[in-house]
C-alpha cells in the first residue's frame, strides 16, 4: 500500500476518524417546510458523502435558535423534532463508517436574508414577507442588510445558553463532533472583529472582551458535550480589511479557546466585511491553516479551493494541515475520499461492497 498521508486516521479525544478527507460545512438552503427540520434533501446529500469515503461529515451551518437562521430555509437544532430528524442522518452516515459533525451557528447581523435559490429576491427578507429583526454584537449593518440591534446582557446570556442546548441536542442525535461556527462574518465573528463590535462593555474593546463570547460558548458547549467529545472552531483568519481581524488575533484566540475545551480549529477567511479584495486561488487559504498551527500549537484543517487528490495529500502530508476539508468538489463529487483513494493508492477497507469492482486495479 502507498504511504498516503491522507488515509492515516486521526484521533480527537476518543474519537478516531477513518482518514482527513473531510466534508466542510455546505448550506443547503433546502428546508421546504421552513421549520429548520432536515429533509430527504440532507439525508442523500450528506449520505452520499458518507458512502463516498469522507472520514468527517460536517453537516450546513445549523442554527441554535429560529433568529440565528441566515434564511428561513435552514436547518435547526433548536427543537427536538429537529433532534430526531437529524438521528436518521447520523444513523446513515455511521452505517457508512464515517463521522458526523455539525455546525452550531447564529447568523446575527447576517441573518432573515431571502435564500440563495428558489426566488428572484436577494438582501434583507423583511417581516411582512416571513423575515425578523437580527442582532449583533453593536447597531452596526452589514452592507446591504437592514441593521441590526446590540444584544444586552441577557440576550447574550440567552445565546450561550442556546449554543449549550444545541450541543446537548446534537449529542442525543449522534453528532460524533460539533463545530462552533465563528467564522465568515456570523454573529461570534461579528464579536471579534473591531469592525463590527464597537462595545465599550465586557464583551467588546480590547481582544480578550471581544473573544469573551466566543470562549464562553466554547465552555458552556464543553460542560455539555463532557470530556470525549472532540469540539471544533472554524474561524475566518482574516477579514482583508485594514483595522479588521487577522490572523495574528486568530492564533491568540485559538490558544485560549483550546483552554476553554476546544480541540482543533477549521480555518476559513473573510465573510465580516463586503467588498474587500481576496486573493483567491488553489489552496488560497492554507497559508493561514499554517500559520495558525504553528503559532498556537493546535491541529487545524484547511479549506478553500481543494480540488485534487494530489492537491489534498500534500497540503497533509507537508504539514500544512492535519486534515483537509472540502466543499464544492465533494458536492461535484460526493465520492471524492474513494476517487483520492484511487488515485493515489491507498488501500481502504470502506469501499462500499456495491462499488468493490470500481477499485480496480488496486
Ligand atoms: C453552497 C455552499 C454553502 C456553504 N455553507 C457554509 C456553511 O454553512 N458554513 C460554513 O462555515 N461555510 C459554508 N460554506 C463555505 C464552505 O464550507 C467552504 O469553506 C468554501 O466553499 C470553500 O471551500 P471549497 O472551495 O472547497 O468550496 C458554504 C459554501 C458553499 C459553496
Amino acid at each position: 500500500m502507498a504511504n498516503v498521508a491522507l488515509f492515516e486516521p486521526l484521533t480527537l479525544r476518543s474519537l478516531t476518524v477513518r482518514n482527513r478527507i473531510w466534508v466542510a460545512p455546505m448550506c443547503q438552503y433546502a428546508i421546504t417546510k421552513k421549520d429548520g427540520v432536515p429533509e430527504d434533501w440532507h439525508l442523500v446529500h450528506l449520505g452520499s458523502m458518507a458512502s463516498g469515503g469522507a472520514g468527517l461529515v460536517v453537516a450546513e451551518a445549523t442554527a441554535v435558535n429560529a433568529a440565528g437562521r441566515i434564511s428561513d430555509a435552514d436547518t435547526g437544532i433548536w427543537n427536538d423534532e429537529q433532534a430526531a430528524a437529524w438521528q436518521r442522518i447520523t444513523t446513515f452516515i455511521h452505517a457508512r463508517g464515517a463521522h458526523a459533525g455539525i455546525q452550531l451557528a447564529h447568523a446575527g447581523r447576517k441573518a432573515s436574508v431571502w435564500p440563495e435559490w428558489g426566488h428572484d429576491r436577494n438582501g434583507s427578507m423583511l417581516p411582512e414577507d416571513g423575515g425578523w429583526q437580527t442582532v449583533s454584537a453593536s447597531p452596526v449593518p452589514f452592507i446591504g442588510l437592514e441593521p441590526p440591534i446590540a444584544l444586552d446582557a441577557d440576550g447574550i446570556a440567552q445565546l450561550v445558553g442556546d449554543f449549550a442546548a444545541a450541543a446537548r441536542r446534537a449529542v442525543d442525535a449522534g453528532f460524533d463532533v460539533v463545530e462552533i461556527h465563528a467564522a465568515h462574518g456570523y454573529l461570534l465573528h461579528q464579536f471579534l472583529s473591531p469592525l463590527s463590535n464597537l462595545r465599550d462593555d465586557e464583551y467588546g474593546g480590547d481582544l480578550a472582551g471581544r473573544a469573551r463570547l466566543l470562549l464562553e460558548v466554547t465552555t458552556a458547549i464543553r460542560a455539555e458535550i463532557g470530556d470525549t467529545m472532540p469540539l471544533l472552531v472554524r474561524f475566518s483568519a482574516t477579514d482583508y480589511a485594514p483595522g479588521g481581524w487577522d490572523e495574528q488575533q486568530t492564533a491568540i484566540v485559538a490558544s485560549w479557546a483550546r483552554a476553554a475545551g476546544a480541540d482543533f480549529f477549521d480555518i476559513s477567511s473573510g465573510g465580516n466585511v463586503a467588498g474587500v479584495r481576496i486573493p483567491i486561488g488553489p489552496g488560497y487559504q492554507v497559508p493561514f491553516a499554517r500559520f495558525v498551527k504553528e503559532q498556537a500549537n493546535v491541529g487545524v484543517s484547511a479549506v478553500g479551493l481543494i480540488t485534487t487528490p494530489a492537491q489534498a495529500e500534500e497540503i497533509v502530508a507537508s504539514g500544512s494541515a492535519d486534515a483537509v476539508m472540502l466543499g464544492r468538489e465533494m458536492m461535484r463529487d460526493p465520492h471524492f475520499a474513494l476517487r483520492a483513494a484511487h488515485e493515489l493508492g491507498a488501500l481502504i477497507d470502506y469501499w462500499p461492497s456495491p462499488y468493490l469492482r470500481s477499485r480496480w486495479p488496486n
